[in-house]
């Protein structure tokens, strides 16, 4: 192994290890507790990225490490959505996708199958992958910002209606994962679901309404300089299914992505 790969590898082990040390097992013979205490992490400022982890730029991680890191994902508890989840939702599709589409975290289906949007949102993705690209979910890949159910009620995984969006802390718990995702898939664009995902990962106070229709590059450099990542913010499906209004604009948004996917750079 020449040196460089030597000192990636120990790089790596050594950022999973820190990762590693955020896995507490829940409390002996309780199977759901009350969220375990994260450390405040202020807001992002306006016009500043979430806290990326730190971890080694310019290295991309292969398909072995992203298994590897999955099931980190499945075992972690640094947040209480790790104690109350059914399923740890990693994220589905190709890790050699151009684009990956992120959504804010997983509703009821997503934590009862394991999967990204599955629900009634994730058909109307899936259409929109067929129509407007010409793309299956397997051709992409999708994820979300916080990989287990943010819930109302912690104690009810089983009821419907019992969603809420992520807390700041919980998305800086989770921030890494995803980080982690884009530098193993080195997208050439990620394509960010309703105003939730825009914000945490353009680092804007701004909605999706007035932020949308334009490309931005990914505030966070995973590839060192000269490998910018693109950013199209759009509306999540779950606001066409309650606007079909907006579907206008989506449309225009997933031209843009296909003219940056048919160019290729
Ligand atoms: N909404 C999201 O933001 N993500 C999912 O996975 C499902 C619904």
């Amino acid at each position: 192994m020449n040196r460089e790969l030597a000192e990636a590898a120990r790089d790596l082990a050594a950022y999973l290890r820190s990762l590693d040390e955020n896995l507490a097992e829940p409390p002996a013979g309780v199977k759901r507790t009350p969220a375990v205490a994260v450390p405040a992490v202020p807001e992002p400022a306006a016009g500043r990225p979430a806290p990326a982890a730190e971890a080694p730029k310019t290295m991309t991680l292969s398909p072995a490490d992203m298994d590897q890191l999955a099931e980190k994902v499945k075992a972690c508890r640094k947040c209480g959505l790790g104690h109350a989840r059914l399923n740890a939702v990693f994220g589905v599709g190709s890790y050699k996708a151009k684009v990956v589409f992120v959504g804010e975290g997983p509703g009821f289906q997503e934590d009862h199958q394991g999967e990204p949007f599955v629900g009634r949102s994730g058909q109307l993705l899936d259409k929109i992958l067929e129509t407007v690209l010409g793309l299956k979910r397997s051709d992409v890949y999708i994820a979300n910002i916080v990989k287990c159910h943010p819930m109302k009620n912690p104690e009810s995984p089983e009821s419907h209606g019992n969603d809420r969006p992520p807390t700041p802390e919980e998305i800086s718990a989770c921030r890494p994962y995803l980080d982690e995702q884009l530098r193993a898939i080195k997208p050439l664009c990620i394509v960010t679901l309703g105003s939730v995902a825009t914000k945490v990962l353009l680092g804007t106070d701004k909605g999706i309404s007035t932020v949308r229709g334009k490309v931005y590059d990914y505030p966070v450099e995973l590839f060192g300089p000269g490998h910018p990542i693109k950013v199209i913010p759009t509306y999540h499906p779950a606001a066409l299914l309650r606007n079909p209004n907006l579907k206008r604009d989506t449309w225009e948004d997933m031209k843009m992505l296909k003219a940056i996917l048919d160019k290729g750079e």
